[in-house]
């Protein structure tokens, strides 16, 4: 294949669109990876949200489901880093995404077995950071998009980026169409990736009765940053329980957190020690505050209420600013078709040139 759609992106991970699907905790599943990858564009799984002891079952269940390349995302201070690690080099995944976390010696040991090592940054100085560190493509977040998020918008930072270092850089934040594409190769970039965009696709896990509050917002105002979960920014719908959220005092913030995080260290299978050294171990490897660290257990327990539950108003439901402009669920072979449709009329417009 060749032609203007056909970028290093679309070369390094062997898709044949350059379109990728980001991972979402909890959402970007089996069924939602697969069905990217058959239509062409590239899916990451949500590894980081994949339950101790069954990372190798959700690999294989993408591999019956698509004969394509995929990704994994991970996060190294997930209790099971190790074993979501040793299941990507085995399975010989295509890519591996992620944020901040991993250092040379582990991005070595999985660029050893082939891998493509492609974190999500949302900022300059940590693009530069990741390609010192051995990453091979730089998918960068604005601040428009959904989950943990920073403050600068993709149309700053993609320039930036594009211009600072040497490697294919994919656009993330804010896509969901045929323009953005042709827009983010205008930049620069080699490609766009979406979270929001396939979160409200007809594969995507969440229940109806979340998904219609997505799909019914139409203020990208009221999808806002709010640190008062795990003490991070991250982008979600604002419904009553972010409010009650930010009205809560700190202590009342820990309080609640403590609680949640009994809940999970008891469904992971973590004792207090093991919280203990989880949370050390969070302290040590970043950059994060203490209360960060343990306001932390928030985040599992609310955002599953809202996206697996599927309860909008008592749960959270992270997401990207795109969102106010979806109205509609598609197929993910529809979405990545129209995409791919809309960017070729984009282009032939512009340029008065018909796209092969
Ligand atoms: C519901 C939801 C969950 C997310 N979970 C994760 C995650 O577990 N790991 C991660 O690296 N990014 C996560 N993100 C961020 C996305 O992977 C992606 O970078 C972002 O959605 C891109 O912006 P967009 O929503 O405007 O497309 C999440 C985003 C959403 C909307």
């Amino acid at each position: 294949m060749s032609g203007p759609f056909h970028t290093a992106l679309c070369e390094r991970l062997g898709c044949r669109y350059p379109v990728v699907q980001t991972a979402m905790g909890w959402v970007a599943d089996a069924r939602l990876t697969a069905a990217t990858c058959n239509a062409g564009g590239f899916g990451f799984l949500a590894g980081a949200t994949i339950e101790a002891g069954s990372v190798d079952t959700v690999i294989n269940d993408v591999k019956a489901r698509t004969e394509r390349p995929f990704g994994v995302n991970f996060h190294m201070f997930q209790p099971n880093a190790e074993e979501v690690l040793e299941a990507v080099i085995r399975h010989r995944v295509a890519a591996v995404s992620y944020g901040r976390g991993p250092d040379a010696k582990t991005i070595g040991r999985l660029k050893d077995a082939g891998i493509v090592c492609m974190p999500t940054v949302g900022a300059l100085k940590h693009a530069v950071k990741a390609v010192e560190l051995g990453a091979d493509i730089i998918t960068i977040q604005g601040g428009e998009g959904g989950g943990h998020t920073g403050a600068v918008p993709t149309t700053i930072l993609l320039p930036q980026v594009v211009d600072a270092v040497d490697v294919p850089v994919v656009a993330a934040g804010g896509f969901s169409d045929g323009r953005g594409l042709v827009a983010a190769l205008a930049w620069g970039a080699a490609g766009i990736a979406m979270g929001t965009r396939f979160l409200l696709t007809e594969e995507s896990p969440v229940p109806l009765s979340a998904l219609d509050r997505y799909l019914t917002t139409r203020e990208p105002s009221v999808i806002k940053v709010s640190t008062a979960v795990d003490g991070l920014p991250q982008r979600f719908i604002e419904n009553s329980e972010l409010l009650r959220l930010e009205r809560m005092g700190l202590p009342a913030r820990l309080a609640m957190s403590a609680r949640s995080a009994r809940q999970w260290g008891k469904e992971a299978g973590i004792g207090p020690l093991g919280m203990a050294k989880l949370g050390l171990k969070v302290l040590r490897g970043g950059d994060n505050s203490f209360a960060q660290t343990v306001m932390a257990p928030n985040l599992p327990t609310l955002v599953q209420r809202g996206v697996v539950a599927g309860d909008p108003d008592r749960g959270l439901l992270p997401s990207g600013q795109v969102a106010a402009v979806i109205d509609e669920l598609e197929s993910c072979a529809d979405l990545i078709a129209r995409i791919m449709r809309e960017a070729e009329d984009r282009l032939e417009a512009l340029t008065g040139k018909e796209t092969d």
